[in-house]
């Protein structure tokens, strides 16, 4: 498994990949969606492309797209903003070597907002972060919808 950045050139790729994401989301959460071009309503990802510290990544076994990780960067918060495995390659471990590989690639104050009402991504979170930090993070939960925010610095 790899992280490769996502180049301009491959921008397509990654908002095709970003539907499949939010397809697959919207099974535990209400995710909207624009009858009339047929998508599911994302923002506009032209600053992962602009600026040093928005990071899309691609997690690769060789020429295959595993998924996908987009990360916000900055002095006070590091923040996993989507991660996606396809179908195809859940449940084999590759959620947990590309993220536990982000946080030793980069460091700081991380900051992790679990999607909510979905308790697989939940346990997926929280078994990686605890595995992680060998048990020293700050698991908080927000709103109305219950949320896990998961935060540790590293
Ligand atoms: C959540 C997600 C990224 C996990 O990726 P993955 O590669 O399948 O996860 P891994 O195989 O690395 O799993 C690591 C651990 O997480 C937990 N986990 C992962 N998927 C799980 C599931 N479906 N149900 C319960 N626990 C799960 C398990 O503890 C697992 O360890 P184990 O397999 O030894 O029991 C993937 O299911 C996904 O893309 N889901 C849809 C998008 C999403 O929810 N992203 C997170 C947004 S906050």
């Amino acid at each position: 498994m790899t992280l490769e950045r996502v180049k301009l050139k491959d921008k397509k790729i990654l908002n095709n990949l970003i539907q499949l994401y939010l397809h697959n989301l919207s099974q535990n959460f209400k995710i909207d969606f624009d009858s009339k071009k047929g998508l599911y309503i994302y923002e506009d990802i032209s600053k992962y492309f602009i600026n040093d510290n928005d990071i899309p990544l691609f997690i690769k076994d060789e020429d295959n797209i595993l998924g996908f990780i987009l990360l916000n960067l900055s002095e006070k918060e590091n923040i996993v903003q989507e991660l996606f495995i396809l179908n195809n390659y859940k449940r084999l471990g590759y959620g947990k070597k590309a993220i536990t590989e982000v946080f030793n690639t980069y460091k700081g104050n991380w900051c992790i907002k679990v999607v909510p009402c979905t308790p697989n991504s939940e346990n997926f979170w929280i078994n990686t972060v605890n595995e992680y930090t060998k048990g020293k993070y700050k698991l908080e939960r927000t709103g109305k919808y219950n949320r896990a925010e998961i935060y540790f610095n590293n």
